[in-house]
């Protein structure tokens, strides 16, 4: 399927018809970029095949950058942020939608190039859908959003790289953050003895009750120019840091161990060598759950319904109204928020 980017020029309140709230961020003449809380026309919202009501959003990291105006993530302006969205069908022209169905989005760079699911409205393309799985309502699908969908990606990469429970523990790094609260939370309950490793202590009980074995401070993981090769520790990871870090977790993993990377909350960088590859047979994964394709999604979702305690998922998740989107994304970014945050975008 080709991405099209050909998004026309939306300029709101010019046309009288029926308003809806959205996030909206803009960029001027001097590439300062601001965010708003604001009212859209229906008719500035760029049509594609599905029209939908949303009901929920949510704030990812990816989010905090877009809203924040950092560089590397809009690629059109204006635009509504917003990278996940959960709501329903009001009209389509693809067959394979029709209205009231409930679907959700995450990804294909929608709230990047596309206007996305931080509004009341969204018109989106049919082939970036998935049916809402049954056992989630639109604001636990939120709760999960990229973050957790993402965290489940990676659990599928351990275990296509023969990582079982009883082969040692997984270290799962930023683990009070979205894609940490979620893979501790799905690791667990699968069995795996996990280890949460945090900046932040005083979450050790959150992290402990959501299933984590053994709590330890990020800075069991923080040698910034470490050896390639150190006292293996680990049977696998999910890293949503990167730089140091990871390499850490790299040098720490067994032989024959997988590490599925990624966030890059730490930075971009990896400081390593190829020795834990050629030396120890190391696997490391890399996941990018923007592209992946409608099966695959599709059997994410349906291992999240099987695999994360409905439980656990409502003690990762606050709920906010869309006007509290923006200082939210504040606080992704300077690693304040703890598990989830969803959006009521309707409150
Ligand atoms: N590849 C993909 O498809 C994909 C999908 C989703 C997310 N991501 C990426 O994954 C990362 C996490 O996303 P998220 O939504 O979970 O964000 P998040 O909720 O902000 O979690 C990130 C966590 O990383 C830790 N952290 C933050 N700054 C750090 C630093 N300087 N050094 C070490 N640890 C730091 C913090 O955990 P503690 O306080 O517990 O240490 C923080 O909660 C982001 O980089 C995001 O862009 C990628």
């Amino acid at each position: 399927m080709a991405i099209r980017t050909d998004e026309p020029p939306a300029t709101p309140g010019q046309k009288a018809a029926t308003m809806f709230n959205a996030i909206y961020v803009t960029r001027d003449e001097d590439k300062n970029v601001s965010s708003a809380f604001t009212q859209l026309d229906d008719a500035d919202l760029p049509q594609r095949e599905v029209a939908i009501d949303v009901e929920y959003s949510t704030i990812n990291y990816k989010d905090g950058l877009a809203i924040a105006g950092r560089p590397g993530v809009v690629r059109s302006y204006p635009i509504v942020p917003g990278i996940d969205l959960a709501g329903t069908v009001t009209a389509s022209t693809d067959g394979r939608y029709s209205a009231g169905d409930k679907v959700v989005l995450n990804g294909w760079e929608v709230g990047e190039s596309y206007w996305g699911g931080l509004a009341q409205k969204a018109s989106l393309d049919a082939d970036w859908l998935v049916p809402l799985p049954s056992a989630f309502t639109t604001e636990q699908a939120m709760a999960i959003g990229t973050a957790g969908y993402t965290a489940m990606l990676c659990v599928l990469g351990l275990e296509e790289h023969r990582v079982t429970p009883d082969g040692g523990p997984i270290v799962v790094t930023g683990a009070s953050g979205g894609v940490g609260s979620t893979a501790v939370a799905i690791l667990a309950k699968l069995g795996y003895e996990v280890v949460a490793s945090t900046g932040r202590p005083e979450e050790s009980t959150y992290l402990t009750d959501l299933g984590a074995a053994e709590v330890i401070d990020r800075s069991e993981l923080g040698e910034e120019n470490p050896r390639p090769l150190q006292s293996t520790r680990w049977a696998g990871a999910v890293d949503a840091v990167g730089s140091f870090t990871l390499a850490n977790v790299i040098a720490q993993t067994l032989e024959g161990g997988c590490v599925t990377a990624c966030g890059l909350a730490q930075g971009m960088d990896l400081p390593t060598s190829v020795a834990p590859f050629i030396l120890r047979g190391v696997t490391l994964v890399g996941v990018n759950s923007v592209y992946e394709p409608f099966e695959r999604r599709k059997l994410a979702w349906d291992r999240l319904a099987a695999d994360l305690d409905p439980d656990k998922l409502a003690a990762i998740t606050d709920v906010v109204g869309l006007s509290d989107s923006i200082k939210v994304a504040d606080q992704i970014l300077a690693g304040q928020v703890r598990g989830r945050v969803v959006v009521d975008v309707n409150a």
